[in-house]
């Protein structure tokens, strides 16, 4: 991970020391590189440079005001999925005309806030929702302007959950049914038909699902222009894969950018990018406690004070993340699992790895959680929501607290009838 390194066998994060900032903020926390972000946001925008590019960073995957707003900063526009997530982009200053709004089932109501704030583009999913867009749309004497997501079906070859483009997932409307899609698009009122939109999945290794993605893409883009359309947008999703194990080799953003140019640059369109993963999750780690080293019968246990209510994708995905000492002191290692509080063998962040010894007090660090991290987490177990830092150079700022105990309990009522 950038701008992640050891200095005197401490880990940093850029100039901060990992252990002393967890004298100041109570494990677990998460803590990100404000650097890091910063050149793979602009890594994205050098590869892209030479076409005309939107990049809308997908919000789902880390929507922290602190990030919105630095990405806004570098010129970002926003890929959301609720008016959740527009009302975060618009409050840390992501234009409207640069927002993107994605998902299967857009409520009357989100359909609504997105046309009061004249949103870019609506990445449309179904039949009945463009119908219900033209519907609120042209009651308001408003335009909506949509991409019709295409399922291209096409094996994305990453884990099953985060795999969206293929025929029997709920995303998108299949690519060989969709000429008729636009063709009824084209006749309602308050619509207006700007471009194709697709996303195959998420964290993807290897460009070759997206070469067969936007191939047929073009091939379509080309049947649309013949059916009279006027394409001018193709939104290629996000879906670029990161290293999470130390050997793995996901392509870069060159590789990525240049095959989007090979694809599809003689259409002559602006390309949307949804990136999400591929700018934040390698810029941040999840800092946890040892809190009990646990000799089972056959197992060791490193039990820590976070769980998969903090990070979920090791218990949801089986994902693989490296977890490592913050402080390297031996070179004596052990076989562990490590595991966290919460009341279910799921929670589980690896098994039988080996790590340098550790006892308890000792600090880890769970590497590339970035990424649907933070935003994953709940509150399972009563278990509180884990503050966020951001660092650059050497100053650092909680950038979510830590909530009290009193904020959670607080929201359940007792009925007044009981
Ligand atoms: N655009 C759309 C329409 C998406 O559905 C997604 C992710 C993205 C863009 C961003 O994809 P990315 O560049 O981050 O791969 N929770 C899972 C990942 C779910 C991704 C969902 N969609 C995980 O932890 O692996």
């Amino acid at each position: 991970q950038a701008h992640i390194s050891y200095q005197d066998n401490t880990m940093h994060v850029e100039k901060v020391s990992v252990a002393a900032m967890a004298k100041d903020i109570p494990t677990p926390f998460y803590c990100y590189s404000y650097t890091a972000i910063k050149e793979n946001y602009l890594a994205y925008q050098q590869a892209f440079a030479e076409q005309d590019t939107l990049i809308c960073y997908a919000v789902k995957a880390n929507s922290n005001q602190a990030i919105l707003s630095l990405l806004a900063s570098l010129g970002a526009g926003a890929d959301v999925v609720s008016e959740g997530e527009i009302r975060r982009a618009l409050q840390a200053g992501v234009p409207a005309n640069k927002i993107v709004f994605s998902g299967v089932a857009k409520t009357r109501k989100e359909i609504a806030y997105a046309l009061s704030h004249n949103i870019f583009q609506f990445n449309v999913e179904s039949e009945p929702e463009l119908q219900l867009i033209s519907e609120l749309a042209s009651a308001q004497n408003l335009t909506a302007c949509i991409s019709i997501r295409v399922n291209p079906n096409v094996c994305a070859n990453t884990h099953a959950k985060i795999t969206t483009g293929k025929s029997e997932n709920k995303f998108g409307i299949p690519i060989t049914k969709a000429r008729s899609v636009y063709h009824f698009a084209a006749s309602l009122p308050g619509i207006k038909v700007q471009g194709v939109d697709v996303h195959i999945g998420s964290q993807l290794t290897d460009l070759a699902p997206f070469e067969q993605a936007f191939n047929k893409v073009a091939e379509f883009v080309d049947t649309l222009e013949e059916d009279g359309h006027d394409i001018s947008i193709i939104d290629i999703g996000g879906g670029l894969g990161i290293d999470y194990a130390e050997d793995d080799t996901p392509p870069n953003k060159d590789a990525y950018a240049k095959l989007a140019k090979k694809c599809l640059g003689h259409l002559n369109c602006k390309i949307v990018v949804e990136p999400g993963r591929s700018i934040v999750g390698n810029t941040g780690i999840l800092v946890s406690s040892v809190v009990y080293v646990k000799k089972g019968e056959e197992r060791q246990f490193l039990i820590i004070d976070a769980g998969m209510n903090d990070l979920i994708r090791p218990s949801m995905y089986d994902a693989y993340h490296q977890i490592t000492p913050v402080i390297r002191n031996t070179n004596e290692t052990a076989l562990y699992d490590v595991v966290g509080p919460v009341c279910e063998t799921g929670d589980t962040f690896s098994k039988n790895r080996e790590l340098p010894v550790l006892q308890s007090d000792d600090l880890v660090a769970i590497l590339s959680c970035g990424a649907y991290g933070s935003v994953m987490s709940s509150t399972y177990n009563t278990r509180l929501f884990a503050p966020e830092i951001m660092v650059k150079d050497e100053q650092y700022s909680v950038i979510r607290s830590r909530q009290s105990y009193q904020d959670v309990i607080e929201q359940d009522v007792i009925p007044p009838w009981w």
